[in-house]
């Protein structure tokens, strides 16, 4: 059985590919410092997999803690890896935290790739590469534009990274996941997205509106131009994202990739307005939201999805909920989170 590492495992993205690699039989441990997480996660993790993941508490800007656990764990066969931070908006006001923190645990994990010979890495990349594009439809060829914040260059070098890394070191394959917008959650409810503080995101917003943690919600901008004036996304469930990197450690374990570093864009291939993305929430849920239009938010693109042809044809992907399920599960996943008295 194949041992997966996966650094940030606690996290939102994390915790769910966890459980979708138990669910297909691989072993898995994780890294996870809880700077952006909760460790009661794994309590989820269990409920769901009934198994209990090692997780190292380790902050993975320190090489000597990260090579402890390759020391400990000597039969590694892939690593995904989504520790970072990750809120557009902070990483303008702590850009040195942001490079710091994205930039050096990327370099030490490479190194424990390098010096522990582990053959496979997957890494979360974003639909931010691409910057503000020309055409709102992006493929993975697409030009990328200057990145609207410290986070994107995250990603964007980050990318570059581990391409001139994988050069030097033909014998390691990686693979680099354009999410666009990750939302919804498991179907169990009992993990999901646990944003800290007040949400910066859209679907987290809404939900907490709709129960009351926040009194209202403000729409950024219905004067672009797009077909309501709102800003268009590609909302994809969280699950289908989950998916998508157990399929890429496997298509990398079989060795089915033709070069050894591939990228593919992991979005429905569906653009959504953000009011269309309200109007499916209060339909789905037979809710009303108490929202307003606002001024523009600084840094938004305009409209942006995911040709997500390649990940289909070479992953055998194919997402599985439309943004009804994904608002529905949002929902369930915030009457949990009550019943639960976070
Ligand atoms: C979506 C739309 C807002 C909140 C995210 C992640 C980023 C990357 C890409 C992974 C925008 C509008 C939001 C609110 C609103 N994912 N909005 N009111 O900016 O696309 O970026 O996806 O790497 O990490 O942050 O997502 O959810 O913040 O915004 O009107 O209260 O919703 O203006 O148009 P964004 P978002």
């Amino acid at each position: 059985m194949a041992t997966i590492l996966v650094t940030g495992g606690a996290g939102y993205i994390g915790s769910h590919t966890i459980v979708d690699l138990i669910d297909h039989g691989f072993e898995v441990i994780s890294i996870d410092n809880f700077s952006n997480s909760n460790k009661q996660v794994f309590e989820g993790i269990k409920k769901i997999t009934n198994q209990s993941v090692i997780n190292y508490n380790i902050d993975l800007t320190n090489l000597d803690d990260t090579r402890k656990v390759f020391i400990n764990h000597t039969k590694i066969d892939g690593i995904i890896h989504f520790a970072a931070f990750k809120a557009v908006g902070e990483s303008v006001e702590k850009p040195l935290e942001y490079y710091h923190n994205n930039m050096n645990s990327l370099i030490n994990i490479l190194k424990c790739v390098d010096e522990f010979s582990v053959p496979h890495f997957v890494f979360s990349s974003s639909c931010t590469v691409y910057g503000n594009p020309d055409e709102a439809c992006v493929t993975e060829q697409t030009p990328q534009q200057p990145a609207a914040s410290p986070y994107g260059y995250t990603k964007q070098i980050g990318e570059r990274i581990i391409e001139d890394f994988v050069h030097i070191n033909p014998n390691k394959k990686a693979i680099l996941l354009r999410y666009f917008n990750p939302v919804g959650a498991h179907p169990s409810a009992l993990i999901g997205e646990l944003p800290i503080g007040k949400p910066m995101n859209l679907v987290p917003a809404i939900t907490q509106t709709a129960i009351g943690k926040l009194p209202k919600m403000l729409v950024y901008g219905n004067d672009y131009d797009t077909r309501d004036g709102s800003c268009v996304r590609d909302y994809i469930h969280v699950c289908d994202i989950a998916r998508a990197h157990t399929l890429a450690i496997e298509y990398l374990i079989k060795e089915k990739n033709q070069s050894n570093i591939e990228v593919f864009n992991l979005g429905t291939g569906n653009g959504v307005t953000v009011l269309e993305a309200i109007n499916s929430f209060e339909q789905v849920n037979d809710l009303k939201l108490n929202y307003e239009i606002g001024p523009r938010r600084a840094g938004d693109v305009v409209a942006i999805y995911a040709n997500n042809n390649l990940a289909k044809e070479k992953l055998g992907w194919q997402t599985k909920y439309n943004i009804n399920d994904m608002m529905q599960s949002a929902w369930k996943w915030e009457l949990h989170l009550k019943e639960s008295n976070h």
